[in-house]
């Protein structure tokens, strides 16, 4: 049975003007006392068997950004969850800290993927998204990890002002001859409280994007990269198995502060600053500050809208007959199972909605 881990690491050098995300530029002085309190709340949950009957298939640590905290200090954490053999763990990375001797640390603790925050090949988009790793680097990172052998995906951005085909297509290409395992393009999406949101002028256009995603699918399957769910692409083998996890319904412990978990038919979600979050483990006292159990058909709803965003769909008779006929060329039936078709993933989110 899967089960997974999601450790969070709120650190980040510079706050990038589209995200917002959980993560502070100003709290870095608190990171040995938080990967301490990660530590422990892990240690707490392997002694009381909360942490999968089999051991944990795989573990995330995302941001924030997880490489800017010591590579050694962030083994020691994930050398305390138990895992299952063969367990998939990924380190999201900022291309400016990867380096071979980092690589190596991470690969001797355990790391098996790394995901590379690229965005953007092009200089003067990675400008406009307020972006401020050195594009120089992302090559260096992708060395590192190539010569020690460590899988990576390349998170990258589309819709950023002013982003033209040519420079998308160019980001693609040279995303490509980096030679990933995986690859997430993402649509820039307009974040309330972002310096992004209070530019209107800035936000992404939706026919730009819908143009964007089209070249991304074309030639990520050109070059080898199987769509397998709306932002994703991989190598035949290389799906990432802690997000497919998440897209089915899976079990995982949510570790560090905003980090959210589902466990035993549970949602809940850690205390959102690192402050808080340190204080409750040192005190003793539970690390969640809320949590929702969803009702059978809010469970079902929520998983549809999941699952018919990947390349396998949702069960046939899982929806109704009508609302696939009325959803035709956005979806198709292939065998037992609803599919999305190549004009329905530009609409996903509406279809979901029918769905549900
Ligand atoms: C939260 S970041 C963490 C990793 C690392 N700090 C970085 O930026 O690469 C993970 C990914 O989320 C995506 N992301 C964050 N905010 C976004 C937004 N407003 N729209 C689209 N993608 C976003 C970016 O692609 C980013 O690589
Ligand atoms: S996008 Fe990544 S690097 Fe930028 S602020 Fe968000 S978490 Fe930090």
């Amino acid at each position: 049975m899967a089960f997974g881990v999601y450790l969070h690491i709120p650190f980040c050098r510079h706050r990038c003007d589209y995200c917002a995300f959980a993560t502070w530029t100003d709290r870095h002085h608190l990171a040995d006392a938080y990967l301490a309190a990660c530590r422990r709340q892990i240690q707490e949950a392997a002694e009381a068997g909360t942490l999968g009957r089999a051991g944990v298939t795989s573990v995330f640590v995302g941001g924030g950004t997880p490489s800017l905290v010591s590579a050694d200090d962030l083994v020691d954490v994930l050398a305390q969850i138990p895992l299952a053999p063969g367990a998939e763990v990924t380190v999201e990375c900022n291309p400016d800290d990867i380096d071979r001797a980092r690589v190596d640390t991470y690969a001797a603790g355990g790391v098996t993927r790394l995901s590379i925050g690229v965005q953007s090949m092009v200089p003067e988009v990675l400008r406009s998204l307020g972006r401020e790793h050195d594009p120089a680097n992302v090559t260096r990172a992708a060395d590192a990890a190539r010569s020690v052998g460590v899988p990576f995906n390349i998170d990258l951005v589309y819709g950023a002002t002013g982003e033209t085909m040519e420079q998308w297509r160019r980001t693609l290409e040279a995303a490509v001859d980096l030679g990933p395992s995986h690859v997430s393009a993402y649509a820039l999406t307009v974040e309330s409280g972002t310096p992004l949101a209070a530019d209107p002028a800035r936000h992404p256009d939706d026919d730009t994007q819908a143009d964007e995603y089209e070249l991304a699918t074309e030639l990520l399957g050109a070059a080898g990269y199987e769509w397998y769910e709306i932002s994703n692409w991989a190598r035949p083998g290389h799906e990432c198995r802690h997000n497919r996890l998440y897209w089915s319904g899976g079990e995982y412990l949510a570790v560090g502060c905003a980090a959210h978990g589902h466990v035993g038919g549970r949602r809940y979600w850690n205390h959102r600053t690192p402050e808080r979050y340190i204080a409750a483990v040192e005190g003793g006292t539970s690390a969640e500050s809320g949590s929702e159990i969803l009702d059978v058909t809010e469970s079902r709803v929520e998983l549809l809208q999941l699952s018919i965003r990947t390349r396998e769909g949702v069960a046939a008779d899982e929806v109704s007959d009508r609302v696939v006929d009325q959803l035709q060329g956005l979806v198709e039936r292939r065998g037992d199972r609803v599919v999305l078709t190549r004009k329905g993933r530009f609409l996903a989110n509406e279809v979901a909605i029918r769905l549900g």
